[in-house]
């Protein structure tokens, strides 16, 4: 139902969108059988593209041309599969998109080149453009990927953290990586450099309510909806805004502070998790979310009104309503 939904808004750009999941399959191919199946087996899992599908509709608002487009949409996949590898890695994830990870397949260390690999195929398509400040664009977005992960890992267990501790958390190793999905589509097609400003912050924006949203089904969606192990933030001890605000809550809060003991044992991260449905902790969280998502709406208005930027419209509202 859900995946229908986001297929009948892809069905606008499909013939555009076939070619750059081409080319996609291309970028993969490798020497070694093992790390070629391996990132296939991720491509072919599905996932909803989000990323290049964002690139592709910006650059619709400059001189779009479907090679030059893919040389930015493609690695701009690439990179997040790479890092849903290591991810998985870091998180001990044995299922993603409804499918075993690389980690649960081949283990750690095979897991860590696959993902080695999909950064260097995107490092290689990406030089095929000759702009500087797309390479600039997408260095500095993955550096601050690795900042916001090593953060997060410094950051598990700690309830004294704010609230704005995870919105920079969380806009690191998330929204500016869908920011700069949306400011390279304006770059490589040579947009006006102020549409291409407001479709950054469209991005971004729509990055940081993405990762709430994220976030909050980790603890109101199950496995099955979302292909990958729900309920699992709070047993690493990855402290998510629903958690912040639990922890500010009297009543939830010594719910929580035994969740997060270390060693904590399934009933009380279970009980809390019962106890959160509905609660303030939640509502807050999406309330939040929704903020983001306004503001994104306001950003993508603003822009020239054309089929691609209703079609961004549509999958802003999709994301503030998604359940995978
Ligand atoms: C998952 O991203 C990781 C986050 C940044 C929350 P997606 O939800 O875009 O993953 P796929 O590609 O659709 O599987
Ligand atoms: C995603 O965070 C961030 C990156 C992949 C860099 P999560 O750890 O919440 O992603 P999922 O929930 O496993 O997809
Ligand atoms: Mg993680
Ligand atoms: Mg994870
Ligand atoms: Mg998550």
């Amino acid at each position: 139902m859900e995946k229908m939904k986001l297929k009948s808004i892809y069905s606008e750009f499909r013939t555009d969108l076939d070619y750059i999941e081409r080319e996609l399959e291309r970028a993969v191919r490798s020497s070694s059988p093992l790390v070629e199946e391996a990132s296939l087996d991720l491509l072919k899992s599905g996932g909803k593209r989000i990323r290049p599908v964002f690139t592709l509709l910006a650059s619709k608002f400059g001189d779009y041309d479907p090679a030059v487009t893919a040389r930015a949409a493609v690695p701009l996949e690439l990179i997040h599969m790479a890092s849903l590898v290591h991810d998985d890695v870091i998180d001990d994830a044995d299922l993603r998109r409804g499918t075993p990870t690389a980690k649960s397949q081949w283990g750690n260390r095979v897991a860590m080149y696959v993902g080695d690999f999909l950064f260097g195929r995107a490092l290689a398509m990406i030089s095929e453009l000759d702009d500087p400040a797309v390479h600039q664009v997408l260095s500095d977005t993955m550096i601050e990927i690795c900042v916001g992960e090593i953060i997060q890992i410094e950051d598990k267990f700690a309830e004294d953290q704010s609230i704005r501790d995870y919105l920079r958390r969380i806009k690191r190793k998330t929204a500016l990586l869908i920011a700069s999905s949306c400011e390279l589509g304006g770059l490589v097609s040579g947009a006006d450099p102020s549409i291409v400003r407001r479709l950054e912050r469209f991005g971004y924006y729509i990055g940081m309510a993405f990762q709430i949203t994220d976030d909050l089904l980790d603890f109101t969606a199950t496995e099955k909806e979302l292909g990958k192990p729900a309920g699992s933030d709070l047993i690493d001890g990855n402290i998510t805004l629903p958690v912040i605000l639990a922890l500010r809550d009297p009543e939830l809060r010594p719910v929580a502070v035994e969740a997060l003991e270390t060693g904590a044992d399934r009933t009380a991260i279970d009980r809390l998790i019962r106890q959160m449905r509905g609660s303030f902790a939640i509502t807050e969280s999406r309330r939040i979310s929704n903020l983001y998502l306004d503001k994104a709406l306001r950003e993508a208005e603003s822009l020239p009104a054309t089929p691609d930027r209703d079609s961004l419209i549509r999958i802003a509202k999709f994301i503030g309503k998604r359940k995978f």
